[in-house]
């Protein structure tokens, strides 16, 4: 692990480098070519939150990467991480819920008060450009500390972001340790169980004065009726 994890620091810091040199001399001269250029993305990380609220940890929370464009983090302040997960596991690493997936984990990293700033840069290669790459916070996944990148034709996939910051909620909030019963219906409902759940099992969650619980569940069991607030919530938040 730690060895894994100089490596990436090494990259990264060889990468940010190239990156700035590269972005010094696009300012430079503004002369077009026939290729389009690859675009620097930055999402800074920062304590952007309240005790309830990490929906700012990362901003902007959302970016559209194309091929070979680069995507950087930058860890400004507080402690905090960049993991890839998935829409079903928002707080869980994506290769622990499927082993198929080697997705980006930046591990905990102390900024202090702006005196350790790191980044993490993910370059858009074409093995991941097609891929949503959805990612969280460590520390502030429980109160939305989540994001996405690439997320898509939302109308298709059904996977807004807005959705997958109550999931994290849902799953890794306050509240979720008092809510965490109804997930006895199996034997051992561990890390790997929750994508056969897919029918069914937002009873609980759903009933009528519910805020924010379930809805990513209730999407899928109910589309026509959840469709049209929902995407003008993914809209407002995307846009
Ligand atoms: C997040 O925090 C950073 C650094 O403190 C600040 O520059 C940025 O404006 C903040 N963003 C929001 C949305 O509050
Ligand atoms: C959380 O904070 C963001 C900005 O930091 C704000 O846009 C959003 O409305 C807040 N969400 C809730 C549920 O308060
Ligand atoms: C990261 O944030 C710091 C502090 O705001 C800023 O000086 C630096 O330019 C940022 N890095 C990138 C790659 O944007
Ligand atoms: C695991 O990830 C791969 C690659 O993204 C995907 O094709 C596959 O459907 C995923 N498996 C499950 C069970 O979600
Ligand atoms: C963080 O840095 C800012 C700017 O240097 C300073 O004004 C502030 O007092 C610092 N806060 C802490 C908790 O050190
Ligand atoms: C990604 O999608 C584009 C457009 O559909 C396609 O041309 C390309 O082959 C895909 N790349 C991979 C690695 O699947
Ligand atoms: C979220 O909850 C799951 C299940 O309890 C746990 O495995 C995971 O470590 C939690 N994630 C975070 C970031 O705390
Ligand atoms: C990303 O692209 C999708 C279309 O694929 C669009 O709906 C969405 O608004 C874009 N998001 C951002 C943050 O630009
Ligand atoms: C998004 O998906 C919907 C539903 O499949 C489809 O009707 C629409 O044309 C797609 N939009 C784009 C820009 O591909
Ligand atoms: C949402 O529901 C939880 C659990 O019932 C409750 O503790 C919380 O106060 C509610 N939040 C809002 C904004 O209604």
């Amino acid at each position: 692990m730690h060895s894994s994890s100089s490596a990436i620091l090494v990259a990264v810091l060889a990468l940010a480098s190239c990156v700035a040199a590269q972005s010094a001399s696009a300012t430079g001269s503004a002369t077009a070519s026939a290729a389009p250029a690859s675009v620097t993305h930055v999402i800074t990380v920062a304590n952007n939150q309240t005790a309830d609220n990490g929906t700012a940890v990362f901003t902007p929370q959302s970016v559209n990467a194309s091929l070979h464009d680069t995507v950087i983090f930058n860890f400004t302040e507080g402690t905090h991480s960049a993991t890839q997960s998935t829409f079903a596991n928002p707080c869980i690493p994506a290769h622990d819920t499927n082993s198929t997936i080697n997705g980006f984990n930046s591990d905990l990293r102390p900024a202090g008060n702006g005196t350790a700033i790191t980044q993490l840069v993910i370059v858009m290669n074409p093995d991941i450009i097609n891929d949503t790459l959805w990612f969280f916070d460590q520390s502030t996944c429980g109160i939305g500390g989540v994001g996405v990148i690439n997320a898509g034709n939302v109308t298709a996939t059904w996977e807004p972001l807005d959705a997958f910051v109550r999931n994290a909620i849902r799953l890794n909030g306050t509240a979720s340790t008092s809510s965490a019963a109804p997930a006895s219906t199996g034997g051992s409902s561990g890390s790997s169980g929750s994508s056969g759940g897919s029918s069914g099992t937002s009873s609980s969650d759903g009933g009528s004065g519910s805020n924010s619980t379930g809805a990513a569940l209730a999407v899928r069991v109910a589309p026509t009726v959840v469709l049209a607030p929902l995407l003008a919530l993914a809209a407002a938040l995307l846009v």
